[in-house]
This record gives C-alpha cells, structure tokens and sequence, in this order.
C-alpha cells in the first residue's frame, strides 16, 4: 500500500522550495520504486487566502490522513494586520498541536564542504554536529491564559502563560535520550531553573527519567549560558533538549553556526511516528519569487522524512549523497556562496535540478 504524503508549501518562498524538493520526491518515486501518493493542502497566510484559515478544515481532513507531512514555511508581511488568530503563524502551532508533535528534531550539521559559509572560525565550527531536541506542543507557546487585556487604570498589560505538566516533559526527555542513545550519548538539558518554577521541575523529571539511560552523560545548563556556549565552543554539545521557546531561539543561533540557516531540516514527531518535515528557516518573504532560496533543507527535510516516518533510510542516505555531491560540484545559492571562492553561483530551481541529476545518477 503506497504511503500518503501531504505537501504544504505556504507562504513566501515556502511553494519554490517544495517545489525542488517534490522533484526529489518524484525521482524516488520513479525511479527508487518509492510508494507514495502526494496530496496538497494548504496553510498559513495560503491557508487564509484559500479558506479564511491558517489552518484550514481541509487541511486538517488531509493531514489526519497522511503518514507524512511536507512543509515550507509560513509567513507574509501582508498578514501581519491580521487578527492574531489568524495570522500564518497559528497555522503552523496548531497543526503541530492537531497532531500532537511533540518532538522536534533540529541537527546543526556543518558539513566540510560549507566551513568557509560560516561567520565563526572554521577551527571552532569545523565538525560540528549537533541535536536540538526542542519540545514543540507545550511551554509559552500553548499555554493559558495568554492575551492583552486591559487594567483597572486603562493600561493594557501583555500576558502568556509558561506551563509544563510532568508528563509532557517525561516523554520530551525520553525522545531526547533516545536520541543520544543513537549518537555520541551526551544530552545537555538546557533551562533556566535559577529563576522558574517550570525549570525547577523540567530539571527534576529529566533527571528521573535519566536513571532509564544509565549510558547517556546527562549535563543541565541554564539558558543564557547555553546560548553563549554555543557561539564560544559550540562542539562542546552533543544532543540538547529544551522547552519550546528556549530551543526556538538556539535552533537559530546554532544553525547560523553552519553557514546558512538555509541549509538546516528538522522533524517533528508524535508518538506514532507521524512526522511533519521542513526546513527550519522561515518564508523569507523579501526574497520571495525571485528563484534565489535555497531548496537543501527541504530536500534534506525529505531526507529525514524517509529515516524517521517512510523507513526507507537507504534512500535517506541517497538524497543526503547527493546534496554533498552538488555542494562538492561547487554549487552555491546566493546564501552559502562565498566570493572569491570556486564556486558556482545558482538558483532555487537549478540546484534542484542538480540534486535530481545526482540522484539520477545514483540510481
Ligand atoms: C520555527 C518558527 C516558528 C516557531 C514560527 C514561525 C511560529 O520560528 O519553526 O522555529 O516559533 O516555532
Ligand atoms: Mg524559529
């Protein structure tokens, strides 16, 4: 029985870049005898032009449905004076909450082929390969109350809610130590217990559940500290675990330590192994429509999609082959190229095609 992929390519430069990586889809399709049938939906800012909702009832049909979810990005200046809870962003929190994935997956990967791409020295970054393991349906993000209200003086006072019951952060922890188990078993628990009830309990539970993976060297940092960590000696890290809010913040700063934020994956799990897949930069929409994105952590996103939900990690390796071979070729879009270097300048649908000729050839 084929397996149900459900694209969402979004806003901004999110349709050009699932566009690249459907290509790389179809090659797997045709030619590597994958089993998939594709659907389309939408979300975000499409998702409201579409149906008046980031996060369309027909989306939702859709991804109750598919074994694997596809995203670019979501996100556009023309919906910033939107009600907030409609504005593209929603969108993407509720299918995340719709679907209960809970675990998302961030690698920091600075491939040898790229040290020149990043602003840090290549003896700091060179080899770095790190899991940001962010809890991605609970914390700030989520909680209740949150709104703008207005006080007794008529002064309006912003307010959210961070929240964290123990059974969220119990399964986060065994998502993270599992994680360690496959790599190099180093977890730094990453919180800001000095000052936050959540933190206090965060670091109690995962040290608990930490007792059930003797092997894995479990380390707690707090968060401001963690974040200067990451640019003075980043490959210090191994896999990192954190709430929702925290690991959104590192994810950024960790994946600029590769070169490009446009080069980086991530996956976002449930306890089913339903995963949704996309690159972890945003719509970029400045530079939307002009053919300039970078595609590979959308391809690299399809690549996890085959590891973690279709377990096809052959072809995982495959596509994962063939991104290192365009990037040895010298191929370069206009965020990781570095002038003065032998490298060959290329658009969003161009290094496309070369990762499907690469594939092609690998066949
Ligand atoms: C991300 C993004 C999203 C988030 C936004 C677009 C809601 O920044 O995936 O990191 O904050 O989770
Ligand atoms: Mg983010």
């Amino acid at each position: 029985m084929s397996q149900n992929i459900l694209v969402l390519p979004g806003d901004g430069i999110g349709p050009e870049i699932v566009t690249e990586a459907v290509k790389v889809l179809n090659v797997l399709k045709d030619d590597y005898g994958l089993n998939i049938e594709l659907t389309y939906g939408h979300i975000g800012g499409a998702g409201y032009d579409a149906a008046g909702h980031p996060y369309p009832e027909e989306s939702q049909q859709l991804a109750a449905k598919a074994d694997a979810i596809l995203l670019g990005a979501v996100g556009g200046y023309k919906y910033d004076d939107l009600p907030r809870e409609l504005r593209p962003e929603r969108g993407l929190l509720a299918i995340r909450s719709d679907l209960d994935l809970f675990s998302n997956l961030r690698p920091a990967i600075l491939t040898e082929e790229l040290a020149d791409a990043s602003s840090l020295k290549p003896e700091i970054v060179a080899g770095l390969d790190i899991m940001i393991v962010r809890e991605l349906t609970g914390g700030i993000y989520f909680g209740q109350p949150r709104g703008i209200r207005t006080l007794e003086n008529g002064e309006r006072e912003g307010y959210n809610t961070l929240v964290y019951r123990e059974s969220e952060i119990e399964r986060i922890a065994h998502s993270a130590f599992k994680t360690a188990m496959k790599r190099d078993k180093r977890l730094c628990s990453v919180d800001k217990a000095n000052v936050l009830e959540v933190s206090e309990l965060w670091r109690e539970v995962i040290t608990r559940i930490g007792k059930e993976y003797p092997e894995v060297e479990l380390s707690h940092m707090y968060v401001d500290n963690a974040a200067m960590q990451l640019v003075k000696e980043p490959k210090q890290f191994d896999v990192m675990v954190t709430k929702n809010m925290f690991g959104d913040i590192l994810s950024d700063a960790a994946a600029m330590l590769t070169g490009s934020i446009g080069m980086l994956p991530s996956a976002s799990l449930n306890s089913e192994g339903i995963g949704m897949y996309e690159p972890i930069h945003g719509s970029a929409p400045d530079i939307a429509g002009q053919g300039i994105a970078n595609p590979l952590a959308t391809i690299m996103s399809v690549s996890m999609m085959l590891r973690y939900s279709l377990g096809k990690v052959d072809l995982a390796d495959k596509v994962d082959a063939a991104v290192k071979t365009v990037l040895q070729q010298g191929l370069r879009t206009a965020d990781i190229y570095v002038e003065g270097l032998q490298e060959e300048k290329v658009g969003t649908a161009a290094m496309g095609d070369a990762v499907v000729a690469a594939l092609k050839q690998g066949a």
